[in-house]
């Protein structure tokens, strides 16, 4: 085994040394990244390591999911730490592709999964899960792997990519991988590396909100009552503004009122330094 992990840039390598394990019989997980790798990815690296034999993780910044105006110039770009960091997970290969890979000249398609896509991230952020779908659909068919994982944390990403796997009929099984917390609750993200010390205190709050809202839901209390109570208890912590605070179905992801069946109750605020996004599961007490 080499010192640190293989990297290829380009599809043909890729597709190269996928199809030699493919050739041995040996399955592939694949985790797709925008690199600024943290222990929430690691665990998806350590996961697909448990559920397969070859582990590719691809680290691309992907320029068509970003607003005019949103992180895409500062978004932390740190390959060699991400690769330091994946040859410990024990991670296989790292697809690094350049933008004109991805991109080349005169590319003209974009794939939006509608439905799933709608409200939340997708209303804040319009064009965002078009630009998620068509370069996932992309990695997918370029590493054709036998599974692809995705963190929880992104619920509303991950229920547009098992739409688009399903409705595009890509062979590739979709596992989610629950989110991973700091200790005072905070999701782990790419992004906290934008809190001061001071917004990296108020930061848990949002987890908190999500957890009593969830005690609140199974007492029977409405959706509508409990999100206004959150929202003001994020604003009075010290965030700036709140994008969404709301109660869907965990798998359609249709407004709920009351815990009628699984639900998933999905944050996004922002403080100075960053917009957080966040999510809790919770069921029927009968269930
Ligand atoms: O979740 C992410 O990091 C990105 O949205 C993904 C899935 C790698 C696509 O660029």
């Amino acid at each position: 085994m080499s010192d640190t992990v293989d990297i290829v840039r380009t599809k043909a390598d890729l597709r190269g040394r996928v199809q030699y394990w493919r050739d041995q019989g040996l399955s592939v997980a694949f985790v797709p990244t925008m690199g600024a790798l943290h222990d929430g990815h690691l665990t998806l690296v350590r996961t697909g390591l448990e559920l397969a034999d070859r582990v590719v993780v691809s680290v691309f910044v992907n320029p068509t999911q970003f607003g005019p105006n949103e992180d895409f110039s500062r978004y932390p770009r740190q390959e060699a730490q991400d690769a330091a960091l994946l040859t410990e997970a024990g991670c296989h290969l790292l697809y690094a592709p350049t933008v004109a890979e991805m991109y080349p000249d005169g590319f003209a398609t974009t794939i939006h999964v509608s439905g799933v896509s709608d409200g939340l991230c997708g209303d804040v952020r319009p064009g965002h899960f078009d630009g998620v779908a068509t370069v996932v659909a992309k990695l997918l068919l370029q590493v054709a792997p036998h599974m692809a994982l995705f963190g929880e944390k992104d619920w509303q990403q991950l229920a547009v990519i098992r739409r688009l796997v399903r409705d595009l009929d890509i062979p590739v099984e979709v596992v989610g991988v629950p989110t991973v917390r700091e200790f005072d609750g905070l999701a782990r993200s790419s992004r906290n590396a934008y809190l001061s010390m001071e917004e990296r205190k108020i930061a848990p709050v949002l987890y908190q909100v999500l957890a009593d809202m969830a005690e609140g839901l199974r007492q029977g209390r409405t959706s509508a009552d409990l999100c206004a109570e959150g929202v003001t208890r994020i604003l009075q912590a010290g965030f700036l503004s709140v994008d969404y605070l709301e109660v869907r179905a965990a798998d359609g992801l249709q407004p709920l009122d009351r815990l009628d069946r699984a639900a998933r109750i999905l944050v996004a605020a922002r403080l100075s330094g960053a917009r957080l996004i966040d999510n809790l599961g919770v069921e029927p007490p009968h269930a």
